[in-house]
């Protein structure tokens, strides 16, 4: 009787060394230097294709850069200081900003234009940096602290140049302190217009939405705003989210399409009627319809945020109500020619496992995001070779949902949940990956460089949830942590 208490105490012995032992361990295993290469820590996957050569490009991001000559068809300067932003309301918010408000000049470019973006950082103590999300920029011109450049210190400036090829709705943020700096305002939205201009009398309107602490946005106006809009007027609203979390927004008045998403053109889309967008962290989405001779308004579920058009006199109408089921962009839309599909054969198929794990971040304790089962800095770096056709299958039994998205690059969805995805080709920057779900991506690795891919809930990536895609023989001279002031989330 008297040898229980005595075994036990003997196994609780066992387990309090194990767990000291494993802490000291994790201690050991998670420390960082001052600063370091993240390439030096992530666990090299190779997808089950060869080893990449490293010699085959044998660059640094600094040399994988835009046009450095030629003038620009446009060019601005983009100061990063602190203000005070009035919204609508009258609700004042201390805020990060570029140029003084909140969002950052909207900036409008012409397909094929080359850009020229001057970052100059007036007071941004942390540092700044402009990164072009879901434009694949050169790898030099992607803005990402510690990995294609240095934070911009206070009084320095950074040139970007790049060519605006894609066409479609983007936005830009700073990659330095990047959960921190985004939710504080260091963000605005991006539209690069096609070729041939649209028809006289339309209507482009970009509806960036955000939050504030105590106020959701669109643009920088929490309330209604309201504008006159005649009948038979073509419209295309541009939702850009720039918040860490999935946003939903209603339409009501007229069915619409959803023209694009993350900047790609939908090749043919179809009528939807009152159903809720769900908009992941970070996408876009344009939804387009004809003004009809009533009201339309576009609303920030559970925000006073909203924009209103109102044809010049009204001819009764109700607005369509709102459906239950939300839209969904698997299947969507007419089919349409793939490039490939879940059964091409890929040069790499890589896991994206993503879970939950006990252990050391930074130093810190805690339950952090993990990705095949390793914590940031030893996620995975997918290794892939200029031209190889890759899959992606991203896991999620996390308990959460993460928006994860690449740089560089424009994935196809190939499958959710093991089934095909039919419709419209869905290409995307930032895929919103709920719990329990599975997807299947694709994309054609033709952007050498280093790039970060990682969840857009920008606390998850600070947090562990930050990977990279990097092609063989590309090496950067940038490194990340305290010492050198780069922290990329
Ligand atoms: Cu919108 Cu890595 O960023
Ligand atoms: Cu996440």
């Amino acid at each position: 009787m008297s040898r229980l208490p005595a075994i036990g105490s003997t196994l609780l012995v066992l387990v309090l060394l194990a767990g000291a032992g494993w802490l000291a361990w994790s201690w050991y295993d998670s420390r960082l230097p001052g600063s370091y290469n993240p390439m030096d820590y992530a666990t090299p996957d190779y997808g089950g294709g060869p080893q990449v050569s490293h010699d085959a490009i044998a660059q640094t991001v600094d040399e994988l850069d835009g046009p450095a000559a030629g003038k620009p068809d446009f060019k601005k300067t983009i100061t990063a200081r602190q203000a005070d932003v009035r919204l609508s309301s009258g609700e004042t918010v201390h805020a990060l900003t570029f140029d003084g408000q909140v969002p950052g000049p909207e900036l409008r470019v012409r397909q094929g234009d080359l850009v020229e973006v001057t970052l100059v950082n007036e007071d941004i103590e942390d540092g700044v940096s402009i990164h072009w999300h879901g434009v694949d920029v050169p790898n030099r011109e992607d803005g990402v602290a510690g990995l294609t450049q240095n934070a911009v210190q206070v009084g320095e400036r950074y040139t970007y140049r790049f060519r605006a090829e894609q066409v479609g709705t983007f936005w830009y943020h700073s990659h330095q302190t990047a959960a921190d700096e985004v939710r504080r305002g260091l963000y605005g939205a991006l539209v690069i217009e096609p070729q041939e201009h649209a028809p006289k009398g339309a209507l482009d309107l970009t509806a960036v939405v955000h939050s504030f602490p105590g106020a959701t946005v669109i643009g920088s106006s929490d309330g209604t705003q309201q504008r006159i809009v005649r009948r038979g007027t073509p419209v295309r609203l541009r939702l850009v989210n720039t918040d860490s979390s999935a946003q939903g927004l209603v339409l009501t008045g007229t069915p619409f399409r959803v023209a694009a998403i993350d900047g790609t053109d939908l090749a043919h889309p179809t009528p939807v009627r009152g159903e809720p967008i769900q908009l992941g962290a970070g996408a876009r989405y344009d939804l387009a319809f004809t003004m009809p001779p009533s009201p339309v308004k576009l609303e920030v579920t559970g925000s006073k945020a909203a924009i209103l058009l109102d044809p010049p006199t009204q001819v009764g109408g109700q607005p369509l109500a709102e459906s239950g089921s939300t839209f969904d962009p698997a299947g969507y839309g007419l089919n349409a020619p793939r490039p490939f599909t879940a059964s091409s054969h890929f040069d790499r198929s890589f896991e994206v496992d993503i879970g939950k794990k006990l252990g050391f971040l930074d130093g810190k304790p805690g339950s952090h995001w993990s990705v095949n089962g390793k914590l940031y800095p030893h996620t995975p770096m997918y290794m892939v070779e200029v031209g190889d056709l890759v899959k992606l299958t991203i896991r999620n039994d996390s308990g959460a949902t993460h928006p994860m998205h690449l740089h560089g690059h424009h994935f196809l969805v190939l499958s959710r949940d093991g089934e095909g995805v039919t419709g419209s080709p869905w290409w995307v920057d930032t895929l919103n990956v709920r719990s329990h779900e599975t997807y299947e991506v694709g994309f054609k690795a033709t952007n050498p460089g280093i790039w970060m891919f990682h969840c857009h809930n920008l606390p998850h990536a600070r947090d562990g949830l930050t990977m990279h895609v990097m092609y063989g023989g590309v090496t950067t001279p940038y490194r990340a942590g305290d010492a050198v002031h780069n922290h990329p989330e």
